[in-house]
């Protein structure tokens, strides 16, 4: 077997993988969702279980150490449970994680919850049901709100909560949910607006910035201090309140790319490897995968797309591309 780290050619380590598990969604947030008629690949084009399984077995020899499974959106996927417990019993995994929009949640929380899935971030932009409306197309805060509640009650250990910050629309919803993170003891992520939307509404204007957040906190409830455990090359950077209550990530994507200590990978639902968010180029692990490929074989492909890995996305740039598949189908 071919052990030894996934490293660039920039000297970064890649520990992490990202796998999406369908790139269906049972709702459309207008940040990353076309409104109508989203392309979803062809059934047969989604790696099955094992499929999954046998890539993140492979990649742990190679230092991949977390999971996060991803979509569209996750809980749609059939039997879900059953590949949380699969990964969940991969001797060498240290984290297993799972991001959701919430709606399914409160029912599928406990099966989760019982086949060893421990981390769970959820989607929410707001706590006010007319903009949670607008912005997702469906009317299901309660849903997501139940969902939320049941993880905490079963005991995950880390239950975060991921919020778009856009201009023009979420300003006000940033104190309440830092209100929210403060009482129920989750963290609040607020994300950078990306230019990974199906209807290329992003602008650079539209993007509220993770300064303003954090001196909008600041104001309105307590100064924030840099939290004392954060992991200094995590996206998010992280705070508390000065009263040690309540927790709030920044994940300035747009005004402080993070991609120099980048340490992540990337499996599409169609089993397409890529380096980058924002990847241009990807590469067709399923076929390989498909074509009867040996362990040692699939091992060197990814090492290969890995040390292809750019310096990092150029969205300050004129240069900056869009990549060519909205959010869904890559997976946050
Ligand atoms: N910009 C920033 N974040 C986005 N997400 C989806 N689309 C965008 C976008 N255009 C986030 C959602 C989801 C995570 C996987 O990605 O909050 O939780
Ligand atoms: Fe679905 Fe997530 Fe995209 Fe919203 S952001 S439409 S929940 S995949």
């Amino acid at each position: 077997m071919a052990d030894g780290q996934l490293v660039d050619g920039y000297g970064r380590v890649h520990t992490k993988l990202r796998v999406s598990v369908t790139d269906r969604c049972n709702i459309r947030c207008f940040y990353c969702m076309p409104e109508d008629n989203p392309e979803y690949a062809p059934r047969d084009d989604i790696l099955r279980f094992e499929e999954i399984v046998r890539v993140v077995r492979l990649l742990l020899p190679l230092g991949i150490r977390k999971v996060r499974l991803t979509g569209g959106e996750p809980l749609v996927r059939r039997h879900l449970d059953r590949l949380v417990e699969q990964l969940a019993a991969l001797e060498g995994l240290a984290g297993l994680a799972l991001t959701t929009n919430g709606l399914l949640l409160a029912r599928q929380a406990e099966p989760l919850y019982r086949a060893g899935l421990r981390h769970i971030n959820v989607h929410l932009d707001t706590l006010n049901p007319e903009r949670f409306r607008f912005i997702t197309r469906c009317d299901a805060l309660d849903d997501v709100l139940a969902g939320i509640d049941r993880c905490l009650e079963l005991g995950y250990e880390s239950v975060k909560i991921n919020a778009v910050a856009v201009r023009g629309l979420t300003e006000e919803d940033i104190v309440p949910l830092a209100h929210f993170a403060r009482r129920l003891g989750v963290t609040v992520r607020f994300i950078e607006f990306m230019p990974l939307d199906a209807r290329n509404s992003w602008e650079r204007d539209r993007v509220l910035f993770a300064a303003e957040i954090l001196e909008r906190l600041s104001e309105a409830i307590m100064p924030l201090v840099p939290a004392p455990d954060a992991d200094p090359t995590a996206p998010a950077q992280e705070f508390v309140f000065e009263d040690g209550v309540g927790r709030i990530g920044l994940i300035a994507s747009v005004s402080r790319p993070f991609c120099a200590s980048c340490n992540r990978l990337r499996l599409t639902a169609d089993g397409k490897l890529r380096y980058c968010l924002f990847a241009i180029e990807e590469f067709d692990l399923k076929r390989l995968l498909r074509s009867g490929a040996d362990d040692a074989e699939i091992q060197e492909f990814v090492r290969r797309a890995v040390a292809r890995k750019w310096e990092g996305h150029e969205i300050n740039t004129a240069r900056f591309i869009k990549p060519p598949r909205p959010m869904y189908s890559i997976g946050g």
